[in-house]
């Protein structure tokens, strides 16, 4: 979406890791690690490169299991990232989370501004996050910019060790084996989104003149639906799948801390944000998109 917009040599993705042909077919793609601060100059230098969109991050789940490393790449790794577009004038966009919300948030709806004490490692450091980018906006002017996502679903990527992780992982076993176990109970409801949502929406808050913002860290939503809710409109195209429950108790506890639905209403207000995916449109998509990245694969 951001070629789309940008031109496609104009819009560089980067990893550590190698990435699919596609990819690399797809324009510009580079090495870069949020920890080696050299490396990340040399690409802004080189490539003038004006936006920076940091997506490095352990997810919830993955974090819990490995503290010492999320708190390199989610704190460390911003802090290079902040540094730097100070340094270089980049204007930066980091996505946050439900995750930056705890057990003593409001859950229903979660507003913009409220108590934020979350239980996880992921949690903390988006809450980090968050309050260094706009102390960095106030104090020095930085264009810093923030979404909190909800759940987000792709059929392109594989789930990244996250609680939300289910609502990606259903549609692949709907389509092969018809079970698929879940580790929430049937429930559990938590705020998700298309990607296609997530992009367009990210798009659109960077292109947001600044004298419409009131604030630099949004909540944006599209639907919350829990397991059962999201097996039922598979079975409308996909009528055999079978659902099992199997709580896990590390990623019950994370879902029962976070909001079943975040208030966006300042979103709306502000730069216009409307979601287009609700729960048939996103479901009715996936399947097709799962389907096509099988067809590709054989
Ligand atoms: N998808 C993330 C997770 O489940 C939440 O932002 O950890």
């Amino acid at each position: 979406m951001c070629r789309k917009q940008y031109g496609t040599e104009n819009v560089i993705l980067s990893d550590i890791k190698k990435a699919p042909p596609e990819v690399y077919r797809s324009g510009p793609f580079v090495y870069a690690d949020v920890l080696d601060y050299k490396n990340l100059r040399e690409l802004v230098v080189n490539n003038r490169i004006t936006w920076l969109v940091h997506y490095s991050a352990l997810l919830s789940v993955v974090g819990e299991a490995n503290v010492a490393l999320a708190r390199k790449i989610n704190i460390t790794g911003l802090h290079n990232v902040l540094d730097l577009a100070l340094e270089s004038c980049l204007r930066l966009f980091v996505p946050s989370t439900i995750g930056a919300f705890g057990p003593s948030s409001p859950r229903d709806p979660a507003p913009d501004l409220c108590v934020q004490r979350p239980h996880t490692i992921y949690g903390v450091s988006k809450v980090h996050a968050e309050l260094m980018g706009e102390y960095l906006h106030h104090k020095y002017g930085l264009d810093f910019r923030c979404l909190r996502y909800p759940g987000i679903i792709s059929a392109n990527t594989q789930p990244g060790g996250g609680t939300t992780d289910y609502a990606v992982q259903i549609f692949h076993d709907a389509l092969s084996t018809g079970h698929h176990e879940c580790y929430l109970r049937a429930d559990t409801r938590l705020p998700m989104m298309h990607i296609g949502d997530c992009h367009r929406a990210t798009v659109e808050f960077m292109h947001a003149p600044e004298c419409q913002l009131s604030l630099r860290t949004y909540n944006i939503a599209a639907m919350s639906f829990t397991p059962e809710e999201v097996s039922t409109e598979i079975r409308k195209h996909l009528p055999h799948l079978k659902v099992t429950y199997n709580p896990d108790s590390v990623r019950q506890t994370i879902a029962d801390s976070w909001p079943v639905r975040f208030d966006d209403s300042n979103a709306q207000r502000d730069w216009g944000w409307k979601s287009t995916y609700g729960l048939e449109e996103l479901v009715s998509d996936m399947l097709i998109s799962v389907v096509l990245i099988v067809i590709e694969i054989i």
